[in-house]
């Protein structure tokens, strides 16, 4: 009798130990097919509440609620088997106290089965990444640009521009990692400051629109694809995904006008 051999499952730990390594492959998915196509190629699955403007039209992050994201969690957890899933905390569910924060942490954890959660903060949050980690919940970081706070930002904005944006997103970067996160995601921060972010820190650092010198990569899935309306400017197009959806439901709205479509006759065999 021949036994399939098991597949493990990257854990936060695994990805921990890659700091200078081989670089870090990591994409967003919200769906169990998306999740189970790239996960023999992906280190992490990153379940971003960037899923409230990629899949439900929304202007920003901030209206996603954790029921939202435990939904998508639960299928980007049947979609794999391999990758490790992170799934994010999204905004309101963790911000008032480390103890709100477990609370929505564990929920996600308990519900998908994922193994890590993603939050966005850098110095104020370093308390509540200590909390949740010491607790068993392992944390990503994630500093720079981040799409929560865009109403105190002012929008999507590039970090790290003047000497005292670079030294604030360095202090962030710190506090986290020295407050347990197993990895921190360095969003819209100019390449010199990831750059010394990554040599100063000790926990692998993930980019997106950051510096190729990071630990490794992460960007959303649709973008990558040229599905999302809206891309941001320094995300690379691998395919042309909305053009092809265009023009195949154009070709069938003009196989359906024109009844040109195949008879389903040869499927069922029938004899008349
Ligand atoms: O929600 C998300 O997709 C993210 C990435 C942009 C890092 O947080």
């Amino acid at each position: 009798m021949s036994v399939e051999p098991q597949t493990r499952r990257l854990t936060a730990t695994d990805i921990r130990s890659r700091k200078g390594g081989t670089p870090i492959v990591s994409l967003t998915s919200y769906h169990a097919h998306t999740a189970a196509i790239m996960d023999p190629h992906v280190d992490f699955i990153l379940v971003g509440d960037s899923l409230g403007m990629v899949m439900h039209g929304l202007e920003s992050t901030v209206p996603v609620t954790l029921d939202m994201m435990i939904l998508q969690g639960l299928a980007v957890m049947r979609g794999s088997k391999r990758a490790l899933v992170v799934v994010d905390l999204p905004f309101g569910s963790y911000e008032e106290s480390p103890a709100a924060a477990f609370r929505s942490a564990a929920r996600i954890m308990k519900e998908t089965g994922c193994g890590a959660v993603k939050m966005e903060g850098g110095v104020h949050m370093a308390e509540t990444v200590r909390f949740l980690t010491q607790r068993g919940i392992p944390v990503m970081g994630h500093i720079g640009l981040t799409p929560q706070s865009i109403n105190t930002m002012g929008g999507f904005k590039v970090q790290g521009k003047s000497e005292a944006s670079a030294a604030a997103v360095m202090a962030d970067a710190k506090a986290i990692a020295e407050a347990g996160a197993f990895a921190i995601v360095v969003e819209g921060v100019i390449e010199p400051v990831a750059r010394d972010i990554t040599r100063e820190v000790a926990v692998p650092t993930i980019g997106i629109g950051a510096s190729p010198d990071c630990d490794g990569q992460v960007l959303v899935l649709e973008d990558m694809l040229g599905l999302s309306p809206r891309v941001p400017k320094f995300v690379k197009k691998f395919g042309d995904l909305g053009g092809m959806i265009g023009e195949a439901v154009t070709a069938y709205a003009d196989e359906v006008k024109a009844r040109t479509f195949p008879s389903a006759d040869h499927v069922y065999k029938t004899k008349t």
